[in-house]
């Protein structure tokens, strides 16, 4: 399975303001770059704090039908009345869904979500090597990790994703309490994830890097 990340960054590596969370850091056409690069995935995934800040369904630009949202989240704490929820319904099939969480949710919090969702219990620690063979197992063959910072270190830490398209935006914002594009307890220089530039475009103010990640 191929497995790709996408995120804006400002020039000091964070995805958004502590501010304002919903304000985007990058333009119009950084907008129209992610739904182009979604458009390669069959599966999305992202981390509760994401999903509560954008909690439609993700489609690529291309796409007829949804890929699969997979939802990570510890607290359960995803509203039910969220747009995902409320029109995966509405199409024919409904728009798949996964929710995977360390313990198993309880029955009465499921019944508050369509019948259609699916929840996967990984266990403590990293689930990123229980997520990847029960995707495996439906088929996916391009998983999208769409961030935040808490889950994109979940999968570096796991040498997992392969790609990170990842656009440069021309600002620096410096609060402490911003989203970072990697956010864990932080990896030793030598055992760093290291990157090669597959691509770069400019676009404006903006650069548009495809970059490969290399484990050492
Ligand atoms: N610029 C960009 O490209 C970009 C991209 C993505 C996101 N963002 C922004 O980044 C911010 C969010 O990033 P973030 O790093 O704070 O959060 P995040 O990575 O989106 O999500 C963290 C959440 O993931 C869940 N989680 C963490 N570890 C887990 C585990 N082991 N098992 C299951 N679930 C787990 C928890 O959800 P619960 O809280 O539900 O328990 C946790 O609060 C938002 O403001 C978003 O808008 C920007």
């Amino acid at each position: 399975m191929r497995i790709i990340a996408c995120f804006a960054a400002t020039l000091d590596g964070k995805i958004g303001s502590a501010h304002n969370l919903r304000d985007r850091i990058g333009t119009r056409d950084d907008l129209a770059h992610l739904l182009n690069v979604r458009n390669q995935a069959d599966a999305v995934l992202c981390g509760g704090e994401t999903f509560r800040q954008h909690a439609s369904i993700r489609k690529g630009s291309q796409q007829a039908v949804a890929p699969l949202q997979i939802i990570l989240t510890q607290r359960f704490n995803l509203p039910p009345e969220a747009s995902l929820f409320t029109k995966s319904s509405q199409s024919n099939p409904p728009v798949p869904i996964l929710i995977v969480s360390p313990q198993p949710a309880p029955e009465a919090l499921k019944a508050q979500y369509p019948t259609h969702v699916e929840w996967l219990c990984a266990g403590e620690g990293n689930p990123v090597p229980a997520i990847l063979p029960y995707l495996e197992q439906k088929g996916i063959q391009t998983l999208m990790v769409e961030g935040g910072g808490h889950i994109m270190n979940l999968f570096l830490q796991a040498k997992a994703v392969q790609e990170l398209y990842l656009t440069v935006c021309p600002l620096l914002l410096g609060g402490k309490d911003d989203p970072a594009l990697v956010t864990g307890t932080g990896f030793w220089v030598a055992e760093a994830p290291r990157t090669e530039v597959l691509k770069a475009d400019w676009l404006g103010q903006e650069l548009y890097l495809h970059l490969k990640i290399n484990y050492p």
